[in-house]
């Protein structure tokens, strides 16, 4: 009884713990709202990508957000998992230059990408970068779908939550209101507008089409090999079931004569 007692307090003090950390991690957040939930194929334990979306988020990225963004641990060749076949990739990776080298006579030189190079990026390094942007630093995309909690939401969330200010938040020159970005104050401009980019699957070139697709792309760059793992996972929870069930009729042999 005492005992029982005992653990009853004790399950009281946890849900007590949760509760305060629920809401001193709701208060930690601020005032910046939680990006609302999309539809995306990926979801769920047999959600796969989609290679249409992938490419055409390859075309936003290439197009709009390169030019500011790297994606260094993406290589050229990592693109056939978008279904493109290998001279698709060489003909992708020979629209860049990249700077290799040093040559014989200590010269580093230009020469134009090949499907093994890493994404080229538009600056040379991170003060470049500062530079180029009023002192903000425009992050490489590689892993920002993880780097970010619900990165596909928050990346998509993002790209079309730019709005006049609300809440009378004050926005200083050369800054932007952004609904999702924390402390709404963000200093890359509105990157996306409706057809910017065109599309030749007859997809609508809408902004938030075109944010859906990047937010996709970005979200198959950080996590690629994500279709093989929800496979494995599949294939090892039916072998657990499939092993349960020999071994649940093997006891019950075992034990037949006791009953
Ligand atoms: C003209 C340059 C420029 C372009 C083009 C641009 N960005 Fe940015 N981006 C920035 C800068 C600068 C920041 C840093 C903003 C800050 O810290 O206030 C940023 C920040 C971000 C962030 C990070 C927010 C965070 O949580 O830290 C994401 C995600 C992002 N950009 C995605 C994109 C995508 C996707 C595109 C293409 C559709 C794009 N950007 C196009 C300059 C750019």
């Amino acid at each position: 009884m005492k005992m029982k007692r005992t653990f009853s307090a004790l399950l009281v003090v946890l849900a007590l713990c949760g509760v305060v950390g629920y809401s001193s991690s709701a208060y930690a957040a601020g005032d910046t709202p939680h990006p609302p939930k999309q539809d995306w194929s990926f979801s769920g334990m047999f959600g796969t990508y989609d290679k249409g979306a992938l490419q055409r988020g390859l075309k936003v990225y290439q197009n709009v957000c390169s030019a500011c963004h790297g994606m260094k641990h993406l290589r050229y060749r990592n693109l056939t998992a978008l279904g493109y076949n290998e001279n698709q990739v060489k003909n992708i990776a020979a629209q860049y230059s990249v700077t290799d080298g040093p040559n014989d006579e200590g010269e580093m030189f230009e020469r134009t990408a090949i499907p093994s190079d890493a994404f080229v990026s538009p600056y040379p390094n991170e003060a470049a970068a500062k530079y180029a942007n009023n002192g903000a630093y425009p992050v490489d995309l590689s892993l920002i779908t993880k780097a970010r909690h619900s990165g596909s939401d928050y990346v998509y969330g993002l790209l079309t939550g730019y709005s006049e200010p609300e809440h009378g938040v004050e926005v200083p020159e050369g800054k932007y209101y952004n609904k999702y970005f924390p402390g709404h104050v963000i200093s890359m401009a509105p990157p996306l507008s409706d057809d910017i980019v065109a599309y030749d699957d007859g997809t609508p070139t809408t902004t938030e089409q075109y944010a859906k697709d990047v937010a996709h792309f970005l979200t198959w760059a950080a996590d690629p090999y994500m279709e093989d793992r929800k496979r494995i996972g599949l294939r090892v929870i039916i072998f657990l079931l499939v092993f349960a069930g020999i071994m649940y009729a093997y006891k019950r042999q075992l034990w037949a004569d006791l009953h």
